[in-house]
């Protein structure tokens, strides 16, 4: 049929897009998220969301990506004409603008791990001010940022198969090394016992609506849903691939680096007997550090550089995915060739970074942007917009795209070319009452609360 270049394996593609989705998200902002939020009971709510709504949507982006044999802008077009195209555009522009500010923090986390390696970063005193001066040196963090955008765009030019395919290959056996090995470190640690039962402890009475909102939110982040990155990735694969077990084995492999990444942070920061509430770029910045330090000189150091170091590979896997998208658009679009691609997204989107590379003390007045009645970063700002809104407005709009312009007959005969007997299979009513119901009320709602909070300090919960 096309002769678009496939993923050469299965396994190739479940570490390709598995590698999306275990980002910064999971080691970061989950293990927080989780502590801050019921524990247990948080976890619980978010596997729900996840299987109500992420998994289908998950299924529902790579079917349409290899039905189509494009990138989001083409694939909606494809099927549904120009009046939808704008939705995927939206999720090229998404996955520009997502990219602008994660390879900000990027090169946060790779200047971290070179600093701690190689430098003296430990040995600071102070480790917020520390950060705070690390944000505010323009030169250096420019240079990490140019730096991680140069490793991304080095992938993403070689291709789906020597590029996407062979660095997730290569690099997600030593992400999951590097994290077991930290956490059976962590697990020595005084305190750490205590941290795990934290982490793990049952709160049910902390749950209520706005948790559950966050936990959506975050699940979607996390898999890396709304933009159409997977209608991409899915692009790349045959029709002899089961969509349905790929996107359960990719969604599995993403929680289970979340949970790990929680069994990592909540040992280490119950060491110091640290608040674990503690959130945002502090608790990676500011709390760890101090942590890596109180352990020792040279164990500090060893354990300190390998967490960067995860953080950093985490990231990058996960920068492979967003560039590739945009550059997917202009190539399939544009008949752009990928190096011609690569290179301009690449300078694009550094370059639409700067502002919120700046936003952290090096332009005050970036740091200090006020609506919905407080103050904000730039990067908070595009975040709230292209993440918090607009990624569960593409859900949102992706369901109702597959339930009716699409219509489900087209899409289950698309899944059941690798999957046999799909159609009777009670999975696919499973997914056909998401699609449905489930996905279009849970992100329509979500949408509606974020931009009412977001944007007019409206709270809907
Ligand atoms: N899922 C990644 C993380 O958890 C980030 C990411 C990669 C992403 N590609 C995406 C988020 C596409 C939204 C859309 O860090």
């Amino acid at each position: 049929m096309s002769n678009r270049t496939h993923f050469s394996s299965r396994i190739g593609f479940i570490a390709a897009a598995a590698g999306s989705a275990v980002g910064l998200g999971n080691i970061w902002k989950f293990p927080y998220e989780t502590a801050q939020n019921g524990g247990g009971a948080f976890f619980f709510v978010y596997l729900l969301c996840i299987l109500l709504v992420g998994l289908p949507v998950m299924i529902a982006e790579l079917t349409l990506g290899r039905h189509a044999q494009a990138n989001p802008w083409g694939a909606y077009h494809k099927i549904g004409g120009s009046s939808w195209a704008w939705v995927g555009g939206l999720g090229v522009i998404c996955g520009i603008m997502i990219l602008s500010f994660y390879n900000v923090v990027a090169g946060w986390s790779f200047g971290y791990f070179l600093q701690i390696g190689f430098g003296d970063l430990l040995a600071a005193g102070d480790h917020k001010a520390y950060f705070g001066e690390f944000t505010k040196n323009i030169l250096p963090i420019m240079l990490y940022a140019l730096l991680f955008m140069g490793l991304t765009t080095y992938v993403v030019g070689r291709g789906v198969k020597k590029g996407l395919e062979r660095a997730a290959t290569t690099l997600m056996p030593v992400l999951l090394v590097l994290l077991l090995g930290l956490i059976a470190y962590a697990l020595t640690l005084e305190n750490a016992w205590d941290g795990v039962a934290y982490y793990l402890s049952f709160h049910p009475e902390k749950l209520n609506l706005s948790v559950i909102n966050s936990a959506m939110g975050h699940a979607f982040f996390s898999l890396s849903l709304g933009m159409g990155g997977l209608i991409t990735y899915g692009s790349y694969l045959n029709k002899k691939e089961n969509l349905v077990r790929s996107a359960t084995v990719v969604t599995l492999a993403d929680t289970g680096v979340a949970f790990l990444a929680g069994l990592l942070m909540l040992p280490l920061v119950f060491t110091l007997g640290q608040d674990p509430g503690m959130s945002g770029p502090g608790l990676a910045f500011v709390t760890l550090p101090s942590i890596f330090a109180s352990i020792g000189p040279v164990a500090g150091k060893i354990v300190g550089a390998g967490f960067f170091l995860l953080l950093t590979l985490a990231a990058l896997t996960s920068t492979i995915s967003l560039l590739e998208t945009p550059v997917a658009y202009l190539i399939d679009e544009k008949k752009w060739s990928r190096n011609r691609a690569v290179v301009s997204m690449g300078l694009l989107i550094f370059g639409l970074g700067i502002p919120t590379l700046l936003s952290y003390g090096a332009v005050p007045s970036l740091g200090n942007i006020s609506y919905a009645g407080g103050t904000h970063t730039f990067l908070d700002l595009v975040a709230d917009i292209f993440s918090e809104a607009a990624l569960p407005f593409g859900g949102l709009m992706l369901s109702l795209f597959v339930v009716y312009r699409w219509k489900m007959a087209g899409f289950e005969s698309e899944i059941q070319e690798g999957f046999a007997g799909y159609k009777d299979h009670w999975i696919s009513i499973y997914v056909n009452l998401s699609l449905r119901y489930l996905a279009p009320i849970f992100l329509g709602l979500i949408f509606l609360s974020n931009i009412l909070e977001k944007f007019f300090n409206i709270h809907l919960f």
